[in-house]
């Protein structure tokens, strides 16, 4: 028979009071968190009017034959633009046709800048509205690219222009090419075999060893390196998902050692998130709207002004 005795829940990494809202705003107002790290992908700018890639319906991998195609991996693939570069233009011009505007997502990440409470925030976004909302380098790290700069294919040429400068080829459709050499010119996003770009790796490491927080937001997390990534920060750090679904979870198995209660799932010695875990002592899974979640943990900080300040100025 199981002690009960033993088998109290374990008590909350230190400055955590709960895994909610609540216990988050509370451990960054009494200052457990002033290295907070945040990865972020194309779920925060679904309310800017920008499509994400996987969702069900919307994404736009479900709706791949909009852009001229059949196959969602050939989208990002180097060979395949090179060859037929159509469908992925069409997507391009998706991106940059109209001026979106940066989300409460950016915006609280702006924030956590200002207060001087942001480590590092680390996009898979091609959109640039971290940009656009004040996020600027050291403190963002594009690392799928972005589409503000176009380089020529021809490995000799590599010509770098403003994708303004062709934005106009874009619109009507048509195919940009380069001045230079005439090779196909396309905008500098981490493509399918790509390498991340250099500043991705430059304070990996030491960022993830020094975190007092990670916030994931609007991720489906199936892309690497970012899934692994989740499992980086020190065991004492809080993470959080603020996300529609649960992602990088795995399924907790309790089993009996010596009348303790212990986890005997395959997993247990990864560091997947622990929603509702037993032994979760650290992970805050946000479901539902994103913004709305945002939004409330906006006003539980007590920035609802700083938020509205910091937009008015945007615009
Ligand atoms: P995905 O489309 O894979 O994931 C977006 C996530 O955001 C999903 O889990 C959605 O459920 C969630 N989401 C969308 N709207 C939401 C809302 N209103 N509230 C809460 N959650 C919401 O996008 P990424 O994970 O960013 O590569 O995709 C990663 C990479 O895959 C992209 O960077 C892209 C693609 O290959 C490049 O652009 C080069």
């Amino acid at each position: 028979m199981i002690n009960k005795h033993k088998n109290e829940k374990p008590s909350l990494v230190k400055g955590l009071s709960s895994l909610d809202i609540k216990g988050l705003a509370g451990y960054i107002k009494n200052g457990y968190a002033k290295k907070i790290l945040i990865l972020t992908g194309a779920g925060i700018s679904v309310k800017s009017g920008i499509p994400d890639f996987r969702s069900p319906g919307t994404g736009i991998y479900d709706n791949i034959k909009k852009y001229g195609m059949l196959e969602p991996d050939l989208l990002f693939n180097r060979a395949f633009i090179k060859n037929d570069p159509k469908p992925f233009f069409s997507l391009v011009k998706e991106f940059i046709d109209k001026e979106y505007e940066p989300t409460d997502a950016h915006y609280l990440s702006v924030l956590f800048k200002n207060k001087g409470l942001l480590m590092r925030y680390y996009t898979q976004n091609i959109d640039s509205l971290d940009l656009k909302a004040g996020l600027t380098p050291p403190y963002l790290i594009e690392c799928h690219g972005h589409m503000r700069t176009s380089t020529c294919t021809n490995s000799s040429c590599k010509n770098k222009i403003p994708t303004e400068s062709i934005k106009n080829i874009i619109i009507k459709g048509q195919i940009p090419y380069c001045k230079k050499c005439n090779s196909l010119i396309i905008p500098d996003v981490v493509m399918n075999d790509d390498d991340l770009p250099e500043e991705f790796f430059e304070q990996l490491d030491k960022d993830f060893h020094e975190c007092d927080l990670l916030i994931v937001m609007g991720t489906s997390l199936q892309v690497e390196p970012f899934p692994g990534m989740i499992e980086d920060p020190p065991l004492n750090v809080p993470r959080v998902l603020i996300n529609k679904e649960p992602v990088v979870t795995y399924v907790e198995e309790l089993g009996e050692k010596n009348g303790r209660l212990v986890e005997i799932s395959e997993d247990r010695l990864s560091q997947k998130f622990k929603f509702g875990h037993f032994f979760n002592r650290r992970d805050i899974f946000l479901g539902g709207d994103l913004q709305s979640n945002i939004l409330e943990l906006i006003k539980e900080l007590g920035w609802e002004e700083d938020l509205n300040k910091l937009k008015s100025k945007q615009i």
